[in-house]
């Protein structure tokens, strides 16, 4: 990829960082299932230093950073400086203290040999510029038999989180097809692709899961609204090109169409994501 696209998808998270700290206990709570399978996956235990990429504003590090306990530490790191901020706010509010932060790019990590337990990544490995570069990086940091986890969507079409908006929006403006191995959310959607990355990285053992679960947090259609146009950047642009009576007529229609998925005015979305790890060899 061409650094004009690399600094384009850096450039929509730093414009995404301040709505991804403002949502950060909803995001907390919907992908809780996604961290433990992360933890399960990657076999994180008690006494563990865990490397985290692309944590954004603090997960799944401070999760992991209660799991590993004093005895441990959580690495958190991410591309985005305003991402670690948040990350190392929320970290001190909450008066956690085994975890540092490191703003760094997933494929340049400065970090020693065999450093690590285990490294993960919640949703963050699509968007790196040059993922099989990125995993080795990854898998050099990790110490020999330590495991790399990665969670990503799995097909738009099992999430409706994620196609709702997506049908609601082009059925009032040109989209263009997403390019499938450029930056994006459903770049390894496809079962398997991941999987060949890790293994031309390196990875021994490599092996995928597909986990189905609930999105699920104590907010209502309107708030669900407000947060999913504001966290996805590039939805924010399609939405700031358009009028306001347009925008207005969008988020009334969403608000109806996610209405199945409210029920008790809570939201709670079947969705599938996939869980792919693989071990540094010995
Ligand atoms: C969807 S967010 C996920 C954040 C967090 N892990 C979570 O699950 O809530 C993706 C994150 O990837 C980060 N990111 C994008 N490209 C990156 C890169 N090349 N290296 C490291 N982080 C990157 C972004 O800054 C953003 O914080």
């Amino acid at each position: 990829m061409s650094q004009v696209q690399l600094s384009d998808t850096l450039r929509e998270w730093r414009e995404s960082a301040k709505y991804w700290e403002t949502h950060a206990r909803t995001i907390q709570k919907m992908f809780a299932p996604l961290t433990s399978a992360l933890i399960e996956e990657a076999g994180i235990i008690e006494g563990d230093a865990v490397l985290d990429v692309a944590g954004g504003p603090g997960e799944p590090s401070l999760t992991i950073a209660a799991k590993v306990g004093p005895a441990g530490f959580v690495m958190c790191t991410d591309a985005v400086a305003e991402m670690v901020a948040a990350a190392e706010s929320e970290a001190a509010r909450r008066g956690v203290k085994n975890i540092q932060f490191q703003q760094c790019q997933a494929d340049s990590l400065p970090f020693e040999n065999n450093s690590f337990d285990a490294a993960v990544s919640r949703l963050g490995v699509m968007f790196f510029p040059d993922p099989v570069a990125a995993l080795r990086e990854m898998l050099r940091v990790t110490k020999k038999e330590g495991t790399l986890s990665f969670a990503v969507w799995h097909e738009s079409n099992a999430n409706p989180f994620a196609y709702i908006v997506t049908d609601v929006v082009s059925r009032h403006m040109k989209t263009q097809p997403a390019d499938p191995d450029a930056p994006g959310a459903f770049r390894f959607a496809e079962p398997g692709k991941l999987v060949r990355v890790l293994a031309e990285a390196g990875a021994v053992h490599v092996r995928e899961r597909l986990l189905k679960f609930q999105i699920e947090a104590p907010i209502s259609r309107e708030e669900f609204w407000e947060m999913r146009s504001a966290t996805s950047g590039t939805l924010r642009e399609k939405l700031d090109a358009l009028s306001s009576d347009l925008r207005l007529t969008i988020a009334n229609e969403v608000k109806e169409a996610v209405a199945e998925y409210f029920p008790n005015e809570q939201m709670s979305f079947p969705a599938q994501m996939l869980i792919v790890s693989g071990d540094k060899s010995n």
